[in-house]
């Protein structure tokens, strides 16, 4: 293919040359090496003298470009050849950015990672003011960091602070906040791009260069203090042994040689060697996994305009909220006024925390209409029942609201343990029902499972897939089986918790083991937050299935009132404001063994993993894994509990759950389908 497939060039009358990116048999720009290749042939074909200037822009609806090829990383196994890949790029945007004409990268839409590091490579940015616009550099979420020169050319440019807490962080910015912090040069609406690009072009203004306060924190002098606080404050929210991609960047800048040549090569032979990295190598699948999550949503091409939602608790509320905040009409159904009103409330936070301008808070409010009568149910596209965790109670409204639905609404279950085929039952057309198995907190968690009951028609589990994608989240087709794929996995794990705390170990300590080991909040904390109610209800459900007893402490929990974080009072205590959590009345002075903490907890959690493979309940390992990931935020790190298994050595872990099983009984008994796995 010629450069001029992949660049299209044209030259007006001023002599400014515009290079627009548009990669052949794709919706979207990103850096493939056939793109830099060709970048480097038009580069090498610009007319000499050169032109007044140069613009590099995007054809593509979408936006600029979205980032390098992300499949090439999970190839990358060899130190030497990485760093020189990377270099060779690095050379040609040196080349770009040492042009001896002004240049403008014209930015709309995605300009993220690899994108961001050519338009950094670019004398000026300018960006279009729209929503869509997203600039940021989120390779750390990859376990690596920038590599084309963009972390050199950003602290550069805007200072090491402002540029380390993008980079470190990950955060991708509107075109204001970009604006605001100078990486880019303006942000103006979309009819004004081309001229205010061609402004630059004739009339360069003089170039951004940090404030003095910026430049004096680079200085030799003051580099190890700088890097000393900024490697303490990024601790404080990974580890190092977990993440040690924000902490290389760190270094490479506090090293930074005197050249800038020297500081270019040291910045790719920290990506380089990032890259080969089991924690990288293990985020980059994730990543990948995520488009075979999509390709779930696009069978059907089912749109919902209007959702209704029954139940204002803690998942229906969120869940109506989340609707609202996509953009959807939602109507939100309850008992009483006073059960949705904090439902209002929540919605109201998470809108100011996502849309941060008056009028859209208050827009998104106004989709979200609480309807004590249910008459959204008529004129919903989606139903969505989140009421109590009760079969009769669930089974009774759906035979009320079944005949009230529009012909073509996808009809849905919250549920989190009960078959679906025991709530279909009653119903004239049983192949409507689909499970959405939302998680908690929903506006965190991306993976919503999708359950098929034997009676569910595939084309209305192809529609929820859809729904799914049309808010934003991820598909997980499983099957319906007690406790589905996510609540069978964690269940063990947390009952396992439970009863260490019976046996008296502090809950503050098992909290702090698997946080320890990567995952985002503790077991305990975890039952607490999903309600010590709700959790009782998936055990019972899923105990005689999978031959386990209920621990008693959490049927008392329950029969005296404590449900948790929504009732003030779980394994924890909770303030009324700011739902703050307090310390345990535990004795946090005993000697544990913090091994085997993990050993209990972790290995249960896989032992179940096997079992759940055997019986089908998900198509595959990488689909579990993206399951766990994506749902309860299972430490992304080590790539989901499958690929830990296979990293930590499946033989290994084997003989310790077989300790386990000799000492605590057979609830640690390996499951019979370990073998394959050996
Ligand atoms: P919740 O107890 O916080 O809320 C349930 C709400 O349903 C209450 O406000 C109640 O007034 C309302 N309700 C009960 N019967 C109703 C009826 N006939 N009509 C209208 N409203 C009615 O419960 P939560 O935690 O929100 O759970 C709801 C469902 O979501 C359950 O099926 C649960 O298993 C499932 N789920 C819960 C998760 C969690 O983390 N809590 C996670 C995923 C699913």
């Amino acid at each position: 293919m010629t450069s001029a497939a992949i660049w299209k060039k044209s030259v007006d009358d001023d002599n400014l040359v515009c290079l627009s990116l548009d990669m052949p048999n794709s919706q979207t720009n990103i850096l493939t090496q056939a793109v830099i290749d060709a970048l480097s042939v038009e580069l090498d074909q610009l007319p000499s003298p050169p032109p007044r200037g140069v613009i590099i822009r995007s054809e593509k609806q979408n936006g600029f470009i979205a980032g390098a090829d992300i499949n090439t990383f999970a190839e990358q196994y060899d130190i030497e050849e990485t760093f020189s890949t990377i270099k060779q790029v690095q050379a040609i945007f040196n080349r770009l950015a040492a042009l001896p004409c002004p240049t403008v990268a014209l930015i709309h839409g995605f300009c993220l990672g690899g994108g961001l590091e050519l338009a950094l490579a670019c004398q000026y940015r300018i960006a279009d003011n729209a929503p869509t616009t997203r600039i940021g550099l989120p390779e750390v979420k990859l376990g690596i960091h920038p590599g084309y020169g963009g972390s050199v050319r950003l602290i550069d440019l805007i200072g090491v602070i402002p540029a380390m807490t993008m980079m470190l962080s990950g955060r991708i910015l509107s075109a204001h906040a970009a604006k605001k912090l100078s990486v880019i040069d303006a942000s103006v609406p979309t009819r004004q791009l081309f001229n205010t690009a061609r402004r630059f072009l004739l009339d360069p203004p003089p170039r951004q260069t940090p404030p003095l306060h910026q430049r004096l924190l680079s200085r030799r002098l003051l580099r190890p203090a700088v890097g000393y606080l900024l490697r303490r404050k990024t601790a404080q929210k990974v580890l190092q042994k977990h993440y040690p991609a924000p902490f290389a960047l760190i270094e490479c800048w506090q090293k930074r040689p005197a050249d800038r040549q020297a500081y270019f090569a040291a910045e790719a032979s920290s990506v380089a060697t990032l890259i080969q990295t089991a924690q990288a190598q293990n985020l980059v699948r994730l990543f990948l996994l995520q488009d075979r999550l999509k390709v779930f949503g696009k069978q059907s091409d089912f749109k919902a305009r209007h959702v209704h939602v029954i139940g204002a608790g803690t998942m229906g509320g969120d869940i109506a909220a989340w609707c609202a905040l996509r953009g959807l009409n939602v109507t939100l159904q309850d008992q009483s006024a006073e059960r949705i009103a904090p439902a209002l409330i929540r919605a109201h936070t998470l809108f100011q925390r996502h849309l941060k301008t008056p009028y859209l808070i208050q827009a998104a409010m106004d989709r979200l209409m609480p309807d004590l009568m249910g008459t959204g149910l008529s004129k919903a596209d989606v139903v969505i029942e989140a009421i109590f965790e009760d079969l009769a109670a669930k089974q009774a409204l759906f035979a009320t609201i079944e005949p009230q639905l529009q012909p073509h609404a996808l009809l849905a279950s919250n549920t989190s343990s009960i078959p679906l085929d025991k709530i279909a039952e009653h119903l004239q057309q049983p192949e409507r029902l689909v499970g959405l198995h939302f998680f908690n907190p929903v506006a965190k968690m991306q993976l919503i499972e999708i359950v098929q009951a034997t009676t569910t028609d595939a084309q209305w589990s192809q529609h929820a897939a859809a729904f799914a994608r049309q808010i934003g989240r991820l598909p997980l087709p499983v099957k319906s089986a007690p406790g589905f794929l996510i609540n069978r996995l964690l269940m063990p794990y947390l009952l396992e918790a439970v009863l260490m705390v019976e046996e008296g170990l502090p809950a503050t300590v098992i909290d702090q083991v698997a946080v320890d080991f990567g995952m985002p909040i503790g077991p305990i904390a975890l039952a607490d937050q999903v309600g010590l109610d709700i959790c009782l209800s998936v055990a019972q459900v899923l105990g005689p299935s999978l031959g386990f007893s209920v621990p008693t402490s959490l049927e008392q929990a329950i029969s005296d009132g404590h449900l948790g974080r929504k009732s003030g009072q779980g394994f924890y205590h909770y303030t009324q404001k700011g739902n703050k959590k307090e310390v345990s009345d535990h004795d946090t002075t005993q000697d544990v063994d913090k091994n085997l903490i993990q050993q209990r907890l972790i290995l249960r959690l896989l032992n179940e993993c096997i079992s759940c493979l055997a019986d089908h309940i998900v198509e595959d390992s990488d689909l579990l894994d993206a399951g766990m990931v994506f749902a309860t935020g299972f430490a992304p790190f080590h790539g989901g509990p499958m690929r830990y298994l296979q990293q930590e050595g499946a033989a290994s872990l084997y003989e310790q759950l077989t300790q386990l099983q000799s000492t605590f009984g057979n609830r640690f008994s390996p499951h019979s389908k370990w073998e394959t796995w050996l």
